[in-house]
Formats: C-alpha cells, structure tokens, sequence
C-alpha cells in the first residue's frame, strides 16, 4: 500500500514537473525576443499605472517605435475606457480561443497598438495559471513586431502579476509619495526580487524632483538592505490637473496637452529608457538573456 502511495506521489510530482517546464520554456521563449517587454505594476491601486503605461507607449511611439500595450489589469481593465475605444473584442477572447491576437489588438493614439483586457469581466481576475501561461505564449507574436511590449498589469501580488513580471524584461514599478503606496511597493518587490532583477523606479504625482528623490531613496534603502536589490530610478511625474482632465476627456495627455508638466517629465522618461535601450544593445540581447536565465529562481 505505502509502496503505491508513493509511487502515485512520484508520479504526480513528475506531471507538475513536466508542466512546470513547460511553463519556464514559455516565458523564456517570450523574453528571449527583439521587443523589450516592460511590466508596469504597483503595490497599490490608483497610483498611475494604467496613464503612465498608456502615455508612454504614445512618447515612445512618438520616437519612432512600434509599441504595444497590453491590458493585464484583469477584472479592472480600462486603458480602454482611458482612452474612449470601444474595442470589438479583447483578451477574454483570445484566452478562450473565440478570436485570434490580431482580431484583439486594436489602434490607439500615434499608432500604439492595443490588447485591450475587456473592463469588469470579474471571472478573469482569477485566471488559472494554465490559462495565463497560455495567454503569455499567444503574445509571443508580438516580439517579432513590436520594439516595446508595456504590460499594465494591475497592482498587488496575484499570481497572474507576478506571472507577467517573470515573463517581463524589465519591471516598472510606479509608486507616489503616499505612504501606503511606498511600503505596498516593497512587499510588490519583496516577492519579485528573485524572479526580476530590472527593477525600475517612476514616482508618480508628486510636487517637486525633490520629493521624487525623497521617495525613492526610502524604497531603494529598504531594497538594498532587506532584498539586496539594487532599484534604479528612471523618473519622476508631477502631479498635474492636465492629467485628469485628459482622462477625463478620454484622451492620453500626452497628445492633448504635449507642452504640460507631465508631458515634460514623461519625455524625460521616454528619453532616458531609449538611452537604456542603447546601453542594453551594447551589452548584447544574448548576455541580457543568460542573465535572466540564471537570475532564475
Ligand atoms: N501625475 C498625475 N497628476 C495628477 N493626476 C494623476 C497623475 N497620474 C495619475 N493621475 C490620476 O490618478 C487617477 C488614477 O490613475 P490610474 O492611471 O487609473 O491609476 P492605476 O492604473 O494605478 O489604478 C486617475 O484619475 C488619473 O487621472
Ligand atoms: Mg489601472
């Protein structure tokens, strides 16, 4: 009897091996293409993250790239809802095999490319984990069009997010000068810091570059002291009236209001992570790939 037992627990632990496997190929496969794949998450809600996404997927556009943005916000999607497109179809679609990618990418403004999440569909916040590996190998297509994949990938730690942040080149957390929003961030980084180590920084909404500095240097010090995790600061965006009433309007701010204070900040940004882009190139795709690989868990 204890013999079956076990050989039955071996058995089942081989499957999950197996499909562990399967899932690690998956992601590698994703990461391991031209675009750059960058995971905008947050600890916390109502911090930015889907206008930052969506702004600066319109700025990098802008410089001449081929950007995608993917709404992963499941369950509270609406970088479509912030941008006033009724798309025909979205992920919930593509994840249950009814349309194909190119049916659920839709266009937005300055030609950025949008997979829409399809808003307040409840069930697709709790994705089994098979479904969003599935998703993530369906996106893969996107790698040989696209120079930029932006993922808002909704705040927290769900495993979806996490899923997305593994599968990710880089992640962009957006925090705000809110104290809720900068010890949520750490527990974000906390269980990230094993499986990315690209970790960068934009402090969003705040009155000064100052504040910003304040900021981060108080998430960089817990990171570097608790996680070893070197965080990289890549930007600041003021808080700025424009930006609501751009959203408001249905409208990314960056087209309606180009010259306002956080169209400046996020040039910077989009200017910055060109320059990172440059630095990432000399080092070589191939080395950024080993490094992922063996930066694993
Ligand atoms: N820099 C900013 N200045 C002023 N308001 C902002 C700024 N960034 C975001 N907002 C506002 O904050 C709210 C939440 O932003 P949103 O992008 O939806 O956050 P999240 O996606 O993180 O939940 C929105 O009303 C948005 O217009
Ligand atoms: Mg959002």
């Amino acid at each position: 009897m204890a013999d079956q037992a076990e050989k039955l627990r071996k058995m089942i632990e081989e499957a999950q091996k197996e499909r562990d496997k399967e899932k690690d190929s998956s992601i590698e496969k994703f990461k391991k293409g031209d675009a750059r794949i960058i995971a905008v998450s947050s600890g916390k809600g109502g911090v930015g993250k889907t206008s930052i996404t969506v702004n600066l997927a319109v700025a990098l556009s802008k410089l001449g790239n081929e950007v995608y943005v993917i709404d992963a916000d499941l369950g509270l999607a609406n970088v479509d809802v912030l941008l006033g497109l009724i798309p025909k179809y979205t992920l919930f679609h593509l994840i249950n095999s009814e349309r194909s990618l190119d049916d659920v990418i839709i266009e937005g403004p300055s030609g950025v490319k949008i997979v829409s999440g399809g808003s307040g569909i409840r069930e697709l916040a709790n994705l089994p984990e098979e479904k969003v590996y599935n998703l993530i190998k369906n996106l893969a297509v996107l790698n040989k069009k696209a120079d930029y994949i932006l993922i808002d990938t909704g705040a927290g730690i769900s495993d979806m997010v996490l899923d997305f942040i593994k599968a990710s080149n880089d992640l962009f957390v957006v925090v705000t000068p809110d104290a809720a929003s900068i010890t949520d961030s750490y527990a974000l980084l906390k269980n990230i810091s094993k499986s990315q180590e690209n970790v960068y920084v934009i402090v969003n909404k705040v009155e000064s570059s100052r504040e910003a500095d304040e900021v981060f240097s108080r998430l960089e010090i817990v990171c570097k002291r608790f996680l070893k995790l070197d965080i990289q600061k890549l930007g600041y965006i003021l808080d700025d009236f424009k930006v609501k009433d751009a959203s408001k309007n249905q409208k990314a701010f960056f087209v309606e209001y180009p010259n306002s204070a956080a169209s400046n900040c996020l040039k910077l940004i989009s200017h910055r992570l060109s320059k990172v882009e440059i630095e990432d190139k000399k080092e070589g795709r191939f080395a950024s790939f080993i490094k992922h690989v063996f930066s694993k868990k």
